[in-house]
């Protein structure tokens, strides 16, 4: 069961190599054997499910786009590790420059034997996206009972609107309710105890995560995975104040500080 100094790698090992690219996750998957592949799933026009962060493709394809305005093939012609070679030149590699946008389905074609963290992101604007995720997951053999009750598959959302949505396809879906800053400091017991009934953890932001909230929430019951844990003195802080485990761009340190092997 994955619910122990749990080290999520946020966009894979992001800050070694481009985001959510195949040069990302081999590092986190292959090197640093984080626990999870982080990933980000949008929809384009014709309702294929890839992986990139943003809705739009400018920052990480260094030209103008929106994802669902744009068929798959236009998508597949991106390349999107050029801004990372720019940006952090003492990590340059020349084949980080000629990544492309992987769909969902070639992820779980190349990472036979990986755990996913896999989350909605803006849901708002791909109606029915929960379901050919679903979909999606069943065909490769992601949701069966082994991997949901050892949590090998996991949704994430800031969208509990979204989770609901994938409780009712898939009742036994391990679910994670992200949440900004003071999110969960302003929810009342009340409400978290409701929504605990199907989400098992939550993902606050580091910016206001304390020793009493992380209490606050494992004692309604949740794990605690903060986002995103870059720094080690910040890894160190959060370790010692309780959490569960947390999404980083950095596995190898994450490791390391949970000192794991
Ligand atoms: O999914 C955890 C964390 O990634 C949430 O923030 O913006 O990096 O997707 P974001
Ligand atoms: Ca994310």
């Amino acid at each position: 069961m994955l619910d122990k100094n749990v080290v999520i790698a946020h966009r894979g090992a992001s800050g070694y190599a481009p985001e959510h690219t195949f040069a990302s996750y081999d590092k986190s998957h292959y090197d640093m054997h984080a626990d999870y592949i982080e990933l980000d799933v949008h929809m384009t026009l014709d309702g294929e499910i890839i992986v990139m962060h943003d809705e739009s493709i400018e920052r990480t394809a260094l030209t103008p786009g929106i994802i669902k305005e744009m068929t798959l093939q236009e998508i597949k012609q991106l390349t999107i590790g050029k801004w990372f070679n720019e940006k952090f030149p003492e990590l340059k590699a020349d084949y980080y420059a000629e990544q492309i946008v992987p769909t969902l389905k070639d992820i779980f074609e190349r990472y036979k034997d990986a755990n996913y963290y896999i989350e909605t992101k803006s849901p708002d604007i791909y109606p029915g996206m929960e379901s050919i995720l679903i979909d999606t997951l069943d065909a490769y053999g992601l949701i069966s009972d082994t991997r949901l009750k050892n949590r090998q598959t996991v949704i994430q959302s800031f969208s509990l609107e979204s989770l609901i949505k994938v409780n009712q396809l898939v009742p036994d879906m391990p679910l994670l309710l992200l949440a900004k800053k003071g999110v969960l400091r302003e929810m009342p017991d009340e409400d978290l105890k409701q929504i605990h009934a199907f989400v098992y953890a939550v993902g606050p932001s580091i910016a206001d995560l304390d020793e009493t909230l992380i209490s606050r929430m494992h004692d309604l019951g949740y794990l605690v995975f903060p986002y995103t844990l870059n720094k080690e003195a910040d890894m160190e802080r959060l370790i010692n104040a309780g959490i569960d485990g947390a999404f980083t761009n950095f596995p190898d340190l994450l490791r390391k500080q949970f000192r794991i092997d």
